[in-house]
Order: C-alpha cells, then sequence, then structure tokens
C-alpha cells in the first residue's frame, strides 16, 4: 500500500480559517504581516469559496485565488486548501432547485445560509467533483498548497434529506444490501403493524409519520444518510489522490458527534482534524475539551491529528456567549497538544464585519491589535514556534466504547427511556477519569481491546455475536470491563437478541457479567435513586439476580427492592462489572476509583485536583492548571521546563491556568 502523505512539519501547525474575500485585496499585505507576527505558519483558505471561484455556472474565477497563493507563499505561510464544496451557490440553487435539500416535513430549505445540498444529489456531486478537479489541477503543484481541506463540517447542519432523488438512492442502497425484499421484510420486522412491502418503489424514507418509525427503517436510513455523505467525501478524496497524491487530505469533523459516522470517514483521509468549542462558560470545559481531543487521537488509533478549529475567545451560535478567560485559549491549546494535536488552529483569522459570525471572534478581532486576544494569539504563535519537535506517542490503559450503530439505536424514540444520550453517560465516565489523569482512548467494541486494562461501556443496545465475542474474551484474557445499563439487548438489526427468552437481557454476555437482567425500568431524570453502599444514582433501573457476581450495592427503589445495582464477577482471568443504573458525577468518581484500583491503573502523578497531567511514552510530562489560582506540584524528579520554565527539583510553581511541559533531566554522571 502506498504511504500516506504525511503532515507539513515539523513545528505545531498555527493558523486558522483565512477568508480574505471578505475584505479589499489592499488589507491582504496587512493579513500576511499580522500573520507573520502571530507564528502563523498554516491557513485554511478557500472552504466557503465556491461562488467566487465559479460565480456562474462554468465560469471559473481563479485570479483572486492565485493572488492569495503567491502571497502567502512569499511571507511563508502554508495553505490548506479547501475544496470549497461545502457552499454552493446561488446559481446552483436557482438553476438546479433538486439539489437543496428537503426535510422529514418536505420542507425545501433555502439560499442564504450555508450547507443547502442535498448529499445524495447527483447534479451537487458532479458541480463539485468539476470544481474539485479544477482546483487539483491548477493549485496540486503550487508551492505555498501542503494540505487539502476537504468540504467542511460534514453533517454539521444536514444529516439527511428527504427528496425525490434521495428516496431513489436510498431504494438502491437497500437492494444492494439486501438482496430480496423477503430479506428486507425480515430484517425491518414489517410483520409488526402491516408494514410488509411487496414492491422497491413502495419503499420511503423515513418521513413524517402517524407514530412511532419503524425502528429499523429508520436505522438503516442513519446508515444510509452517513453513507452518502461518505461517498460525496470519497469522490473528493479519489479526484485528489489521482491529481495530487503529493498532498495529505483531511476534512474537518464536527467534534464528538454522531451526525455522521466520524470512526468511517476517517479511514478514508491522512489525517483526522476536528474542532472544538467547548464553552468557557462551564466548569467541565477543560474535560469537554479533553474528551474530544481524545477522540480524535481515537479515530485512526493514535496517530496525530489537527484541532482545525478552535474560537479564539467567544463564539455567536449558543444562546449566550462569554469570551475564554485570560490565559485560557493558551491553557486548553496545550491540553490538546498534550492529547496528540500537532496543530492548533482557529476560526477564523480576521474578525468577520458582516453576516451571521461577526460577533464570533476572530485571531484579529474588530478592535485589532490593542486587543487581549490579540496579544494571547501572537504570544501563543511565538511560543509554539520556539518549541522543539515534539513527537507524541501515548498508550491509554483505559478505553470507553463508542459503536456508532447501537448509538443511533439509543436515541430513537419507542424506547423504554426517550431522554437516553450516549454522550451524557461517556462525559460521565470520562470525566471521573479525567478528574484522576487517567489518559482514555475511545474505541469501538470490534476493536483489538488488550491493549487496555479496563474497558468502559455505556449503554450499548445493540451488541453483536463478533462484538460480544470480542468483549467476552477480553474479560476471560484477564480485563476489566464495566458494562453499563440497557447494554446487550438486541441484535445489529436492532431485533431483541433471541437468547433473551432464556430468561436474561444481554443474554451474550450474562454468564460474563454473572447475573440475569429480568426487566428494566425508566425513571424521570429528576428522581433520586438512593443505593444501599450511599451512592446516588437516576435515569434507570434493572431487576437484577444474582448468578455468581458479588453485589456491591443494591436498589433501595420500592420497584426493585434488594435487586444488585452494581455488581461484579470473576470471569476466566479477568473481572466484568455491572451498572445497573445511572451513577451519577460523584458516585461514578468514587466507583471507578476502586475499579482503577482493582485494574492497578494509575495516574502519571499525584497532584491536586484541577491539575491535568499527561504522561507521553518518551517521559515528555504535561501539567496543565485548570485554576484561576496558582498551584504547586511535588515532582519525584528534576525536570526540565520546555516553556522556559526553571529546572525543577522537587517544587513546581504553576502559574493561575499555567502550563509546564517537562521532559526528563538527563542525568549528569561525576567524571
Ligand atoms: C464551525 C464551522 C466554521 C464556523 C465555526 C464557528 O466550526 O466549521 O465555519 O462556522 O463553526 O464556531
Amino acid at each position: 500500500m502506498p504511504q500516506s502523505p504525511t503532515l507539513p512539519g515539523p513545528h505545531i501547525l498555527y493558523g486558522g480559517d483565512y477568508n480574505p474575500e471578505q475584505w479589499s485585496e489592499d488589507l491582504w499585505l496587512k493579513d500576511m504581516q499580522l500573520m507573520q507576527q502571530a507564528g502563523v505558519n498554516l491557513v485554511s483558505i478557500g472552504i466557503f469559496g465556491w461562488s467566487k471561484l465559479e460565480p456562474q455556472e462554468g465560469v471559473f474565477d481563479f485570479q483572486w485565488l492565485d493572488l492569495l497563493l503567491d502571497l502567502l507563499h512569499q511571507h511563508g505561510i502554508q495553505a490548506n486548501l479547501g475544496t470549497a464544496t461545502a457552499s454552493p451557490p446561488a446559481w446552483m440553487a436557482h438553476t438546479y432547485p433538486e439539489t437543496l435539500p428537503v426535510n422529514a416535513q418536505g420542507t425545501v430549505y433555502g439560499f442564504g445560509s450555508r450547507q443547502q445540498y442535498s448529499p445524495a444529489s447527483p447534479i451537487y456531486r458532479e458541480k463539485a467533483a468539476r470544481l474539485v478537479r479544477q482546483l487539483a489541477e491548477r493549485y496540486g503543484k503550487h508551492p505555498a498548497v501542503v494540505m487539502w481541506h476537504i468540504n467542511n463540517e460534514y453533517g454539521c447542519h444536514i444529516q439527511e434529506c428527504f427528496s425525490e432523488s434521495t428516496a431513489q438512492a436510498f431504494r438502491g442502497w437497500l437492494r444492494h444490501r439486501y438482496g430480496d425484499l423477503q430479506t428486507l421484510n425480515q430484517v425491518w420486522g414489517t410483520a409488526f403493524w402491516s408494514q410488509t412491502y411487496h414492491q422497491w418503489e413502495h419503499i420511503q424514507p423515513p418521513r413524517m409519520m402517524p407514530a412511532f418509525p419503524n425502528p429499523t427503517q429508520v436505522l438503516d436510513w442513519r446508515r444510509f444518510s452517513s453513507d452518502m455523505i461518505q461517498e460525496c467525501m470519497q469522490m473528493e478524496v479519489d479526484l485528489l489522490r489521482e491529481i495530487t497524491p503529493h498532498l495529505p487530505v483531511n476534512t474537518n469533523f464536527l467534534g464528538i458527534s454522531r451526525a455522521v459516522n466520524q470512526r468511517a470517514l476517517a479511514a478514508t483521509e491522512d489525517v483526522v482534524s476536528i474542532d472544538i468549542y467547548p464553552d468557557p462558560a462551564q466548569q467541565n470545559a477543560p474535560q469537554d475539551t479533553a474528551l474530544q481531543a481524545d477522540w480524535a487521537r481515537s479515530l485512526r488509533d493514535g496517530q496525530g491529528w489537527i484541532l482545525m478549529e478552535q474560537a479564539p475567545s467567544q463564539v455567536q451560535w449558543r444562546a449566550i456567549n462569554q469570551p475564554k478567560r485570560p490565559g485560557q485559549m493558551r491553557l486548553l491549546s496545550y491540553s490538546m497538544i498534550a492529547r496528540g494535536a500537532q496543530g492548533v488552529m482557529f476560526f477564523q483569522w480576521r474578525q468577520s464585519k458582516a453576516g451571521a459570525e461577526k460577533y464570533h471572534s476572530g485571531m484579529v478581532p474588530h478592535t485589532g491589535v490593542s486587543s487581549r486576544i490579540w496579544q494571547e494569539i501572537q504570544s501563543l504563535g511565538q511560543e509554539l514556534k520556539a518549541l522543539p519537535t515534539l513527537k507524541p506517542q501515548m498508550k491509554a490503559k483505559v478505553a470507553i466504547i463508542i459503536d456508532w450503530d447501537s448509538w443511533q439505536a439509543l436515541e430513537q424514540d419507542s424506547h423504554t427511556h426517550n431522554h437516553l444520550k450516549l454522550l451524557d453517560q461517556v462525559q460521565c465516565y470520562h470525566q471521573a477519569l479525567w478528574k484522576e489523569n487517567i489518559l482514555t482512548d475511545l474505541v469501538t467494541s470490534y476493536h483489538d481491546l488488550s491493549p487496555y486494562q479496563l474497558v468502559l461501556t455505556p449503554s450499548l443496545p445493540i451488541l453483536s455475536e463478533t462484538a460480544a465475542a470480542n468483549l467476552r474474551q477480553y474479560v476471560k484474557e484477564g480485563g476489566h470491563l464495566v458494562m453499563g445499563y440497557f447494554s446487550g439487548i438486541t441484535d445489529q438489526n436492532d431485533h431483541i437478541h433471541a437468547a433473551t427468552r432464556h430468561g436474561s437481557y444481554n443474554p451474550l454476555m450474562c454468564d460474563v457479567l454473572g447475573i440475569r437482567i429480568r426487566e428494566f425500568s425508566g425513571h424521570d431524570p429528576e428522581e433520586a435513586l438512593l443505593l444501599d453502599n450511599g451512592l446516588h444514582a437516576s435515569h434507570w433501573s434493572e431487576d437484577v439476580e444474582l448468578q455468581g457476581a458479588t453485589p456491591l450495592a443494591h436498589f433501595t427503589h420500592e420497584l426493585y427492592p434488594h435487586s444488585p445495582a452494581i455488581t461484579r464477577h470473576n470471569h476466566g482471568l479477568g473481572q466484568a462489572y455491572h451498572l445497573a443504573t445511572q451513577l451519577k458525577a460523584d458516585s461514578m468518581h468514587q466507583f471507578l476509583k476502586t475499579v482503577l484500583k482493582t485494574a492497578q491503573v494509575k495516574a502519571p502523578l499525584q497532584v491536586p485536583e484541577g491539575i491535568e497531567v499527561v504522561r507521553w511514552e518518551d517521559g515528555t510530562l504535561f501539567l496543565l492548571n485548570h485554576h484561576p489560582t496558582p498551584q504547586t506540584v511535588t515532582l519525584p524528579e528534576p525536570h526540565t521546563d520546555l516553556l522556559g520554565g526553571p529546572s525543577h527539583q522537587s517544587e513546581l510553581f504553576l502559574a493561575a491556568r499555567g502550563v509546564a511541559i517537562l521532559q526528563p533531566q538527563p542525568v549528569t554522571v561525576a567524571p
């Protein structure tokens, strides 16, 4: 297999989305000078440039982009060139209204915002391909261009389209998947509510319906919709690899999200890039950032990744938007570098003066270079430039499982509890681990789990035989598994597992867990569920019968009185825990601390709460102080701070929101 082209380097990539088409050309030169001052080495350009590149159908204007790329090159700034397919121009909506997306109610989305295309539309794809080909042929060898930025945040606004041409594509996708209607009817369980299909043409997307839609139809629809987006991306990847095989390709993901199957899309690109926008007003901003960074690192199994967008300060798209605190942008940037980011990029370079994002911060704010934002941007850029080349390599000992299919099934309606959100559960596990400074990967139930000492599954309703066999083997060979409630209920078609009739839900795993699950119930999220060991829970309870497992806590609720809420079971060389409820954050923390001990997973360093620590395999140690006040950390051995702090013997002083990147000091042997 040919090797993927590698990232431009060796320094951390630093820059942002640059949209000079919003400004007159006399400002461009000034921008270049400011970029140099800020240590910018990469900008993403042309992402929303389609209407300027092809103002009329088939009439291209590349002059401005020629000039821009030449200017960038003259100033030593590299370009991550957008393929500009994220927002088709007005002529597309006008001449080809059939390319516009349609929602489940049949309403056609209009022009005047962005992402107004139907991913399955053959016309959109044809016009996008023509544009990408032109860009690749013209700029593939331009010395400023070092990478392709495909489209923008696939699925951010449009994840599915209910147009007629999409309905046709759906039928084609189903024919390919199932071959005949009999199989489709069986897989969709259409014997229920008289839904049996006798002709392919009768199959429709799950548009508005009088009552609950068929869950497997919806699941297939979500799979299909993600595949349509992936096909768009693959079309661009194929063209770019054909014409410019020397340039890496990437698309920027919309943070951690189920909008599209990001793991599948990541497999088609050379490098993962992602956009991370924690809310600075929320206490969990550091942990939210860490979770998304862990996700980015995990999407291509540990490969370095690029933070393609973060806000220099405030965004404009939440109901209420607060700026990042002094020092917070730098701190969060380093926390992502600690977790494998090889690029720290922003949305966007110059804050817009018009349009829907004019209140979104920019690296160059409305108020110019006298602002705090600019000072922080400039000083971080210069600091990163001075860093030696970093080679992130880390091995997490803990993994959380996220299966995209199961996520889709969990968040459908007509369930026992229609407010279960996978990310809430992931967040709860991850937060407890983050507090303990335990680095975590996010994997699937099909991954090789042997590198991990502890594996956690939030609710995993769909569990296939293959996945169950993988989890079983993991425990048998000595792994520690924590399996969450509402797991292992259905097969890959979202049908209740046939073996459930032998007396237990989660039948493929119940012997590993040493329990029988006879029944389950949803609870109002506000209802407190107290366990008899003092832990607090909510949302869910299960009627559990012990079949060899040891109970660690019981429900006190009248529904399943004395039923084990937390159990532990030895299986083979390992241990399997079961959580029959949703532990509250503090209780989850308490519980996981004991599990970490049993699984012998240790933090790299003992530090005060609120100090984030990440250790790389080469001994590099990141210390991040998330407090607005200074903190002191005790170090076991002398280190050198790559950020210029003094060499430390045993006490390290971390400023408010301060960072240290420590490397062990070489031992000097006396002559
Ligand atoms: C997303 C988009 C950008 C911009 C930012 C604003 O990440 O990719 O184009 O809209 O949001 O936060």
